[in-house]
């Protein structure tokens, strides 16, 4: 039998999708992989159900139909405070997924570096492989995943071509600020090279954080390639709407690689996400409220059961330190848990370049009662821990 290539054989299977396997195997509470178990907006399934009388259902132009780029280019420039033209400066995409492999392979030549904050989203670790590319990790040290000015630099001494900056982070919940930002912008600078931002957790960010778009710092819109979705702003991550937004020039070979890639992303779903696309600032105010307030529930029941974590600033994910049941098997350890508590997370060192076991990742992207349940859960995980065991 021929063999598989090599490059599919340097990384794993993801580690969060498989969690989920593992909790409907055990019929836990899912809060490893990030989605909803709550409808999105009433409007939007209404206008999709419209579109599926109406059309469109061929092809879409492949960078994205006109009315969706329209209708994207106002909303983001509206929340960027950067004009965007419809035309010159996006490219519509199947997800951000799909948008961050079109981001390296435009900015990226089969060997170059890209600097990885870690820890990091997985998918960066195989984008960075499958475009040839070669990781330069830079550590954000838990508790509060600050990076250290140093480190950054040496990283970017090694001259990379990129770096990619997940903000707000998953997983971490770190929101960077505007400080930090600016130092990244003045490296990027100095050692010319990309920022490829993705910031699909743009409208989650939690008082009193500010979300601060990296392409819309002094002089940085054209070095960098910004990555974003609809999958978590509008609870639509089974839409697979994502996008790309950049400079003209960056944006021409982009294009040029989503459309070999996937020619489009679905026509329909694009029709039906222009009503998204227009809801006013009610609508993100609302959508704070709500994670807000499903970050309460959460982190209150994490501190009814007497677990150690540090507070998201943004995003919909908590990183707990679990050092007190396991310091190198968070593994072991989030398959007893979905198993015998009936929760399922994340073990923590799926997303550290760096040997980390004793932290593991829920999200609450779920209704309140879910979470709440989740809680009640919890409260039992010392009691079961100390029970024989199998
Ligand atoms: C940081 C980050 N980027 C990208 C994605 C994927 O999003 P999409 O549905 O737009 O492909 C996720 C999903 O969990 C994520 O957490």
């Amino acid at each position: 039998m021929p063999q598989t290539s090599e490059r599919t054989a340097v990384f794993t299977e993801s580690v969060i999708r498989r969690m989920t396997r593992v909790a409907n195997r055990y019929d836990a509470i899912n809060l490893s992989q990030g989605f909803p178990d709550f409808e999105p907006p009433s409007a939007l399934v209404a206008a999709l159900a419209e579109t599926a009388g109406t059309g469109p259902h061929q092809y879409a132009v492949t960078w994205g139909a006109p009315n969706f780029r329209e209708a994207l280019a106002a909303k983001q420039s509206r929340f960027m405070g950067v004009p965007l033209d419809p035309d010159r400066h996006l490219v519509v995409t199947c997800g951000s997924t799909e948008a961050m492999m079109v981001a390296m392979l435009t900015a990226c030549n089969p060997g170059d570096s890209v600097i990885v904050f870690s820890p990091f989203y997985e998918n960066y670790g195989a984008d960075v492989i499958l475009s040839g590319a070669r990781p330069i990790y830079v550590p954000l040290r838990p508790p509060d995943f600050a990076f250290d000015p140093g480190e950054l630099r040496a990283a970017f001494r090694q001259g990379p071509k990129a770096l990619i900056l997940c903000n707000p982070s998953n997983p971490s919940g770190k929101v960077f600020t505007r400080e930090e930002l600016l130092a990244i912008a003045a490296l990027a600078e100095e050692f010319d090279a990309f920022v490829i931002t993705d910031e699909v957790y743009e409208h989650i960010v939690y008082a009193p954080h500010r979300h601060v778009y990296f392409a819309a710092l002094p002089g940085m819109f054209d070095r960098t390639i910004c990555v974003s979705s609809l999958s978590k702003t509008y609870s639509i991550t089974g839409w697979r709407l994502g996008y790309v937004i950049a400079a003209p020039a960056i944006i021409d070979s982009a294009r040029k690689v989503h459309d070999f890639l996937t020619v489009g992303a679905a026509a329909p779903l694009q029709e039906a996400a222009v009503t998204a696309l227009k809801f006013q600032d009610d609508y993100y105010a609302q959508l704070l409220d709500a994670y807000t307030r499903k970050r309460d529930v959460f982190l209150s029941g994490l501190d009814d059961a007497g677990l150690r974590y540090t507070a998201p600033q943004g995003a919909y994910y908590v990183m707990v330190d679990v050092s007190e049941f396991t310091r190198d098997d968070d593994v072991g350890f989030c398959e007893w848990l979905a198993r015998d508590v009936g929760v399922a997370a994340v073990p923590g060192s799926s997303f550290f370049h760096e040997p980390v076991g004793h932290l593991i990742r829920f999200h609450f992207a779920k209704r309140e009662e879910t979470l709440a349940a989740a809680g009640e859960r919890l409260k039992r995980l010392r009691d079961r821990w100390r029970s024989p065991r199998m």
